[in-house]
């Protein structure tokens, strides 16, 4: 299949593009590398040993995607590209709400064009907000606790109506849990840019002493250990995630939203015990107050990911962190020591 990938370069995105390039799909990237490296298209490339196309232009640029669709002539897109940070979203919602919500608008008008109406895109757990109950199950009311998490939740009501005033077109939106790890060539990974925010990149950083100690936000939390405890979900797995979902969308019509998650979660603590099994290394904390917007527990219903998608996730926290340290131990500087 012909698939436009935006946000290829990416965290999720590069891991995705990997898999696409061995099931033999043909790929054009469309990226501004806001985010990422071209030095982790260049890894994908000798990984999966295939060329693929890469656009470098900007989700908000409506004449570009346009141009980029008009000469690749996609069959489905995979729709990544977008701004992620959640804290970041409330001092700054006009920049997320332009990238993530205009962006798509101006994605699905230069699909229409070409006649392209096929989609997946990446949602998040986040729409949810506070859980009313546990594991979210699709049908679970929508919240979103930030600006970040509103501008998926407004995507997935554009997908919807987009999807019942076109004809035969699909849409997929994959609500992601926590995707952590990294490509067991330990070529690709996770690669932020300044402080992570998020745990397990912050947990490698410590482990590889670029950052003295991980602050755990919170350790009062009604969970099993006091601590947040989140669906941490093998990056592959949700790479491969994307892969069943482009097959169900040639296969079906209308919008479906579908959790990607494991249905386990585990807490902070949980987290640094099995990074330090898996690095052989001492990961210091310290017990931080909580942070603002966060809950103390997601996990995940699969069972729609299982039946529509015939998905499920495969690897466990084992592998998680394993992953994650052996990216993390040979890329100590992520890309950039390769730029
Ligand atoms: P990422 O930042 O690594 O990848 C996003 C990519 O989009 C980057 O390559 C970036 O350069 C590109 N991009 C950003 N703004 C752009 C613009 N205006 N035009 C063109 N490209 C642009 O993030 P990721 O972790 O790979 O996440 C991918 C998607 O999944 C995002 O939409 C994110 O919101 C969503 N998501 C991520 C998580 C997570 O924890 N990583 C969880 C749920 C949902
Ligand atoms: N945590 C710490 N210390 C840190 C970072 C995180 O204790 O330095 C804790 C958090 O309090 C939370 C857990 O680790 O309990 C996980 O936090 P992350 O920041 O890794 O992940 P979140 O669940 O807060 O959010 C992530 C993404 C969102 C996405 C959400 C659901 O950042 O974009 O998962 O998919 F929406």
């Amino acid at each position: 299949m012909r698939v436009l990938v935006t946000g290829g370069a990416g965290y999720i995105g590069s891991h995705t593009l990997l898999q696409l390039l061995r099931a033999a799909h043909e790929v054009l990237v469309y990226d501004n590398f806001a985010n990422s490296s071209p030095e982790a298209l260049a890894r994908v490339q000798q990984l999966a040993n295939r060329d693929f196309e890469v656009v470098t232009g900007d989700m908000r640029d409506a004449n570009a995607l346009h141009a980029a669709c008009a000469e690749f002539r996609p069959e489905a897109v995979i729709h990544f590209a977008g701004l992620k940070a959640v804290g970041v979203s409330h001092t700054q919602p006009l920049d997320y709400y332009t990238t993530n919500l205009a962006g798509t608008l101006n994605l699905l008008r230069a699909m229409d064009a070409q006649d392209c109406a096929r989609i997946v895109f990446s949602s998040s757990a986040t729409v949810y907000g506070e859980p009313v109950y546990l594991p979210y199950d699709e049908e679970h009311p929508l919240n979103p606790l930030s600006p970040y998490g509103r501008s998926k939740l407004m995507v997935e009501m554009l997908l919807r109506d987009w999807a019942a005033a076109r004809r035969g077109a699909s849409a997929v939106m994959l609500r992601y849990f926590n995707p952590v790890g990294a490509d067991a060539s330990a070529r690709i990974g996770e690669d932020p840019q300044g402080i992570p925010d998020n745990l397990m990149p912050y947990i490698a950083q410590v482990a590889v002493g670029q950052r003295a100690a991980l602050s755990v936000y919170g350790d009062d939390y009604p969970t099993r250990d006091g601590t947040g405890e989140r669906d941490y979900i093998h990056v592959a797995d949700l790479a491969r995630a994307h892969l069943a979902a482009l097959d169900f969308a040639a296969r079906s019509t209308g919008c479906e939203a579908i959790n990607v998650g494991t249905g386990t979660s585990y807490s902070v603590r949980e987290m640094v015990a099995g990074f330090e099994r898996a690095s052989g290394r001492q990961i210091p904390c310290r017990i931080a107050p909580r942070r603002a917007g966060d809950v103390a527990r997601m996990c995940a219903k699969v069972d729609k990911a299982q039946s529509l998608l015939g998905w499920e996730a495969r690897e466990g926290l084992e592998a998680m962190c394993r992953s994650t340290w052996e990216w993390q131990s040979a890329n100590p500087q992520g890309y950039r020591a390769t730029e």
